[in-house]
Parts: C-alpha cells; structure tokens; sequence
C-alpha cells in the first residue's frame, strides 16, 4: 500500500521488487517448508533402512544450503532495497532480532548434521526450525 499525497492506494509491486522478492520468498519456502516435509519423512525412511534417514537428509542438505545461500544474498538486496530515512525503530529492532534468528537458524541445522547422539541432534533440528519460523514471521513484519 502507497500513501501518496494522503490517498490511499493498493497497487502492484515493481517488477524488479516482484523479482527480490519472488527469489527471497522461494528461497525460505524451500529452506523452512524443507525442513517440515524431512522432518514428516523420516519416519517413513526409518521404515525403509537404518541408513535411509540420513541418506534423505543429506540430499536434502544439497537443496538446503544453496537456498539458504539465496536467503543471505537477497536478504541484503532487501536491505539495501528498504527506504531507511524513513525506517521505524521498531523495523530496525525486528531486522537486528531477525539477523540473530537466522544465525541460529544457520547454527541449529548446522550442528544438527554434525550431531552424535540422537537426543542432541533432535534438540538442535528443532532450533533449526523453530528459528527459521521465525526469521519468516519476522521477514513477514518488516515487509509490513
Ligand atoms: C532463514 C532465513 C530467512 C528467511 C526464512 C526469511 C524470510 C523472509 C520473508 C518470508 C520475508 C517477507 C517477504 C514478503 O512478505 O514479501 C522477508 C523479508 C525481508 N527479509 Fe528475509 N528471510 C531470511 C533471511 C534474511 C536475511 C539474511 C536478510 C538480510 C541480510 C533478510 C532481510 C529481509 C528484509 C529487509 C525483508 C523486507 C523486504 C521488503 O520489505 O521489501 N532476510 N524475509
């Protein structure tokens, strides 16, 4: 929504925010929804072998990480796309919350592969997650 001359107008975005956008947002659906469909997955791929789990998780790891990668590198156009002038304190809080959410979401997958006991690996796949929900939601406020 615009507010030019105090008139309200809903309006399309610009191509080229429709394209930073586009590539920001497919990149979360794959790193965050993902994590979702593996996490439904495995107990279908325990049925099918011991090894078959991390078999699924590691081809997973192969489309997670590029995609994280996407999320970091249009993050930043996002950043330098905003009209910082005119940026709340609020919106400036949420990006700095949101930075620490993606790190720890970077950290929690991360540490969640290299894991030797299976109570800690399910501990830092749910960092994993539970942080990438919430540098979505929170990408969702600072879009507004
Ligand atoms: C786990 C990683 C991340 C996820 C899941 C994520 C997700 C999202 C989502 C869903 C949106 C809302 C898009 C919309 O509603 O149109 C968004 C917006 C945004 N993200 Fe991210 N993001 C991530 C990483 C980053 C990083 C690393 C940065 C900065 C370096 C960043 C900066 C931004 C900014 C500035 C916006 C607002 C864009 C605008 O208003 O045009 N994001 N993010």
């Amino acid at each position: 929504m615009s507010h030019l001359l105090g008139v309200n107008q809903t309006s399309l975005a610009s191509a080229m925010t429709i394209l930073r956008l586009t590539l920001h947002v497919l990149a979360a659906t794959v790193w965050v929804g993902g994590q979702f469909v593996v996490a439904g997955l495995v107990p279908t791929a325990r049925a099918l072998g011991a090894d078959v789990p991390r078999k699924v998780a590691t081809a997973f790891a192969r489309l997670a990480w590029p995609a994280f990668a996407l999320l970091i590198v249009t993050g930043f156009w996002n950043y330098a796309a905003v009209d910082h002038a005119n940026a709340t304190n609020s919106w400036n809080a949420v990006f700095g919350i949101k930075m620490i959410t993606v790190l720890a979401a970077g950290l929690g997958v991360a540490l969640h592969t290299r894991a030797k006991t299976a109570k800690a690996r399910g501990a830092y796949a749910a960092v994993g997650l539970f942080a990438s929900i919430a540098a979505l939601a929170l990408g969702v406020a600072l879009a507004g």
